[in-house]
């Protein structure tokens, strides 16, 4: 007749299908009955991944061999390792060093609008660019797909190349940059939607040989999209920073996309105002042109701060450095993304 004993010891020979390493060695082992009356055994069992095809193997292996002991009918449930064990006894080869890994020590910001044209793009290669020169080592992920503008603000004319079947990102001004802009020709449309666009984002994060980065930056498309939710969900430690111009309506506008942020637990770690004000180089005097208290506003609202407030001016004109959106160090919108960065790199 079957017994608890001979199922256990039949266990404790198996092998978890992931970490190769046997069921006692994992103490996956975690309930064994026999009911002797109807000749039924049931197991619990917990694996390194459930409800995988190695699971439904495992299953069936383990049906015939407890028949074989003697049982008439067999029930087996399945749970999940402690994240501990699996980390413990995990093949080292197969340990997720991808940016979004366990092991990842990337900060994510995802910056974010309401509406279009506030300068998300804009705020988030200077933000970039600010952390670089703070000494960070920093990545930027252009994930609006359609509306792709990081690398033609950046001045970035090069392709990134491949090593092996991985892409290795472009680097400008000390920062790595990644936008489905490298892969369209001429400027042409993108007219992908739904699953390829998430695809697309997926391979951004995890076909990019990144490296070691302190922060990942992400210039969301307008609005709260599709994208926007693909991300929220796929980087669920993301802070999120919300741009907006001085405007009320603007930043009631923007309201909705912090909402989002909420909604998917991402915390918000401020406002930025962009556009706040036009400062005369003749008098100095400030003109709040696009309205003001937008920022403050919104702050309110969502629970958060107004991080920093840029002015309405162009980076200076250069002759030799070609990159139309990068304020340089000395320029006051420079001077502001720096405070901006510190404050960024406090709240991490
Ligand atoms: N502080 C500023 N002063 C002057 N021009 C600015 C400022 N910020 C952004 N701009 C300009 O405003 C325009 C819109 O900015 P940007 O593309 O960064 O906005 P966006 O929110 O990313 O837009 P989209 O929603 O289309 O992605 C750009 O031409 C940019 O150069
Ligand atoms: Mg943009």
């Amino acid at each position: 007749m079957i017994t608890e004993q001979s199922v256990m010891e039949l266990l404790e020979t198996m092998k978890d299908p992931f970490l190769h390493k046997t069921f006692k060695e994992t103490e996956g082992i975690e309930d064994v009955s026999v009911k002797t009356d109807k000749n039924h055994v049931s197991v619990k069992l917990a694996i390194a991944k459930t409800n995988t095809a190695e699971q439904m193997q495992l299953q069936q292996e383990l049906v015939g061999k407890i028949k074989q002991l003697g049982a008439a009918t067999v029930g087996l449930r399945f749970t999940q390792l402690p994240d501990e064990v699996i980390e413990k006894y995990q093949p080292a080869e197969e340990k997720d060093t991808s940016i979004l890994g366990k092991n990842s020590k990337t900060n994510f910001l995802a910056i974010a609008s309401g509406k279009g044209g506030v300068g998300k793009s804009t705020v988030t290669v200077n933000i970039a660019v600010a952390l670089a020169r703070l000494g960070k080592k920093v990545g930027i992920i252009d994930a609006d797909i359609y509306g792709f503008s990081v690398p033609d603000m950046m001045g970035v004319e090069e392709r990134p190349k491949l090593n092996g079947n991985k892409i290795i990102p472009v680097e400008r001004f000390g920062v790595k940059v990644m936008s489905m802009g490298f892969f369209v020709e001429d400027n042409s449309p993108v007219i992908w939607r739904g699953p390829r666009l998430g695809k697309m984002l997926t391979s951004f994060f995890k076909e990019v040989e990144w490296g070691e980065l302190d922060f990942l930056l992400l210039d969301l498309p307008p609005g709260t999209g599709d994208v926007a939710l693909d991300v929220h969900n796929m980087i669920p430690s993301s802070k999120e920073l919300i741009v907006t111009t001085p405007h009320p309506t603007a930043a009631f506008v923007a309201a909705r996309a912090g909402q989002m942020a909420i909604n998917t637990d991402h915390e918000i770690l401020g406002i930025l105002e962009n556009m706040a004000y036009f400062q005369s180089q003749v008098t100095g005097e400030k003109e709040y042109v696009f309205g003001k208290g937008g920022g403050d506003k919104l702050a309110e609202t969502l629970e958060t701060k107004v991080i920093g407030r840029l002015s309405l001016q162009q980076p200076y004109q250069e002759k030799d450095v070609f990159a139309p959106s990068i304020y340089q160090e000395d320029h006051p919108n420079g001077k502001e993304y720096i405070e901006v960065a510190k404050q960024i790199i406090k709240q991490f």
